[in-house]
């Protein structure tokens, strides 16, 4: 009897010591929309979650800088307490270099202003665009490269946020023919109407994180349509647009992740 719960506590240890470690043990993922090597670079970081996140900041500086993309898009969930902010800048100082960073805010961003009476989330703004970061909320902006112009769209969570597409597509400039989107949550891609946008790029699943079976994870943690729709991470293309699902960086719950390796992805656009 002592052997089996000796034997059963060391394959417990060994369980959540391999989930501690996949959750450091971040990946570089590679999407090529076009095919040389010429166009705009761009790369995806997204879930930070700081106050659990595994992967060293130093490894992601190390990635972004070997990458040198064009801009880096930085699509929420960074904070999920007030407490955790000073945490996220010095994140924020230690990537960000000489690079553009636009940035938009996820659920956890919002809901960590919840019971907040006073201007909370403004600060924490305010604080990110202090440091040197370009916040898109239902806003564009144009981004010019090999005299190419680029729309980059910021749009604001689909559930915490109050998303205005009209407003986000209303300052779209008519020179540039690419429009590149980027948001927390993936359903956004439901009510983006046809054409207006040719990419998507989002976060909020975590891939899942924890593995279970029966895609109980997801059934249990996740009410998004996608899901239901058997969409969680990846590429795929919905109404025209090509939606990239990254897995996210960082960690919710437990510093832990199960078949579900932390992202850094970079796009390769004509
Ligand atoms: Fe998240």
């Amino acid at each position: 009897m002592y052997l089996f719960l000796i034997v059963l506590l060391i394959l417990g240890i060994l369980f959540f010591g391999y989930m501690w470690f996949e959750a450091g043990n971040v990946e570089l993922n590679r999407v090529r929309f076009a095919k040389g090597s010429r166009g705009l670079k761009i790369l995806h970081l997204t879930d930070i979650h700081i106050d659990l996140l595994r992967v060293k900041t130093k490894k992601v500086s190390k990635i972004i800088m070997k990458e040198s993309p064009d801009f880096i898009l930085m699509s929420g969930d960074y904070i999920s307490r007030p407490s955790h902010i000073p945490m996220f800048l010095k994140f924020l100082n230690e990537i960000k270099g000489n690079n553009k960073i636009y940035l938009c805010l996820g659920n956890h961003d919002y809901e960590a202003f919840l019971r907040d009476k006073k201007d909370g989330l403004q600060q924490y703004m305010k604080k990110v665009e202090e440091a040197g970061v370009t916040i898109l909320h239902d806003n564009a902006e144009v981004f010019e490269k090999d005299n190419i112009k680029y729309n980059i769209i910021g749009i604001t969570d689909y559930r915490r946020g109050k998303h205005d597409l009209d407003s986000a597509f209303k300052n779209c400039s008519k020179d540039s023919k690419i429009n590149i989107a980027f948001s927390h949550n993936p359903d956004i891609v439901l009510e983006i109407p046809r054409d207006k946008v040719d990419y998507l790029f989002c976060g909020h699943f975590h891939g899942g994180q924890i593995w279970m079976p029966f895609d109980l994870e997801f059934k249990v943690l996740r009410k998004e349509k996608l899901c239901k729709m058997g969409i969680k991470r990846g590429l795929h293309k919905i109404n025209g647009i090509n939606l990239y699902i990254s897995k996210g960086l960082g960690n919710v719950l437990f510093p832990l992740r199960l078949f579900s390796r932390p992202e850094i992805t970079v796009y390769h656009i004509n």
